[in-house]
């Protein structure tokens, strides 16, 4: 990939990574993801984030980089924003070309460049509006700790306005030889919302006090272009995926009607009994007219499921008994949702069981950190009678009133 301007000084260079890997070892990208990484040059240069070895990332850097005239070892700083291997795993070979360039991280940053790469000489420790000269360009620093790591920092260029943001403000998705936020279809930024949206709860949801945090400090900064370390920059509308983190963040408050007038169904059958139920319950929410997402789990990963709970204000949960506790790819979904806080919801939990309930003890223990909102439970021994049919229906509806009270 060509390296991109964002400015004279300031230059966007990505890596697109295309791969049957999964992020973080657990989030699935069938359709990749970016790692950028951004030069600024002055009379010195700086390289803001690095990439790991993945997909051929570091030779898609030094492409990038070559374009715009540079070279990994013409560089003399490189800032690490965050220490997560995606952003750093090729520090060693970095090093092996240019042992000069000086590393500037937070002094949690700079901990882990020891423990992880065991690099000792030319650390610099940065603190919140600590500088860099680059001669004609001076580059500043903000901790933003947990968005979504505790060394994570921001890096900010007031000349252009563009604010380095690393994870933050970030998706998953490929970017394909465009950048910015300007260059993208209408159908586009629809696909990257929702990968967005995805990224979001699937690795800084848990963070959310911490985002709110982080961009109330950042506040003051006239931010004319954000930069992050995944996904496209944003120079034409950076207000907009400020304004989408501020509103994912809202979504993981305990306590608030969270997340928006929708449903997330979610639900797994043995041997369709409790799909027998679920039908009924949703034909009593389409009797509402709530919109709806359903997933079938374990078909269907949870990074997805994940995604589309944390953006609906209520759930349904239907569930077999299964050995006498929950459908055990359920009880992974719960245990996922309480890790990553898909707090606030109002949930209607179904299912059937077999010789004998048992799914209800294991359910409320694991829901209690959660502070959901229940509508009535309701199991049924087998298959649904029409009876249990028409109470499930009416469940349905409840739910959906609920969302659209
Ligand atoms: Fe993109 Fe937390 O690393």
């Amino acid at each position: 990939m060509k390296a991109q301007k964002i400015s004279e000084s300031v230059f966007c260079l990505y890596a697109d990574v295309q791969t049957a890997d999964l992020f973080e070892g657990i989030w699935p990208i069938p359709r990749g993801v970016s790692l950028n990484s951004y030069l600024v040059r002055g009379k010195k240069t700086a390289l803001i984030d690095l990439v790991r070895d993945w997909s051929g990332a570091p030779k898609q850097l030094e492409e990038a980089l070559a374009s715009a005239g540079a070279g990994f070892n013409g560089i003399d700083y490189l800032i690490l924003n965050h220490l997560e291997p995606d952003h750093t795993g090729w520090l060693g070979e970095f090093r092996k070309i240019n042992p000069k360039a000086g590393i500037i991280s937070t002094a949690r940053g700079i901990n882990l460049v020891k423990t992880f790469y065991k690099e000792e000489t030319g650390l610099r420790a940065v603190k919140d509006g600590d500088t860099l000269d680059l001669g004609g360009v001076e580059l500043a620093f903000f901790e933003t700790p947990n968005i979504h790591w505790p060394e994570t920092m921001m890096t900010w260029e007031p000349e252009s306005g563009t604010l380095f943001s690393c994870d933050a403000f970030g998706s998953f998705g490929a970017l394909g030889g465009r950048i910015f936020d300007d260059e993208f279809s209408v159908e586009e930024h629809g696909f990257y919302e929702k990968e967005g949206l995805r990224y979001y709860a699937n690795i800084v949801s848990s963070f959310s006090a911490f985002v709110e945090r982080g961009i109330q400090k950042l506040a003051g900064l006239n931010i004319a272009c954000v930069a992050p370390g995944h996904g496209m920059v944003w120079r034409k509308n950076p207000r907009t995926i400020i304004d989408r983190y501020l509103k994912y963040a809202s979504y993981s408050r305990a306590g608030d009607a969270s997340g928006e007038p929708e449903i997330a169904v979610i639900w797994g059958s043995m041997y369709g009994n409790t799909k027998t139920g679920l039908d009924a319950v949703i034909r009593g929410i389409e009797a509402e007219g709530v919109p709806y997402s359903i997933h079938r789990v374990p078909n269907e990963d949870v990074s997805y499921v994940l995604a589309d709970a944390f953006k609906s204000r209520a759930l349904v949960l239907a569930m077999p008994t299964y050995e006498y506790a929950m459908f055990p790819p359920m009880a992974y979904v719960l245990d996922i949702f309480a890790r990553k806080h898909i707090f606030g919801k109002t949930v209607l939990r179904i299912g059937s069981w077999g010789w004998v309930g048992g799914a209800k003890k294991e359910y409320e223990a694991a829901i209690e950190a959660l502070k959901w909102e229940s509508v009535p439970s309701m199991e049924w021994a087998g298959a649904p009678t029409e009876q249990e049919l028409a109470v499930l229906e009416e469940r349905g509806r409840e739910l959906a009133r609920v969302v659209k009270a």
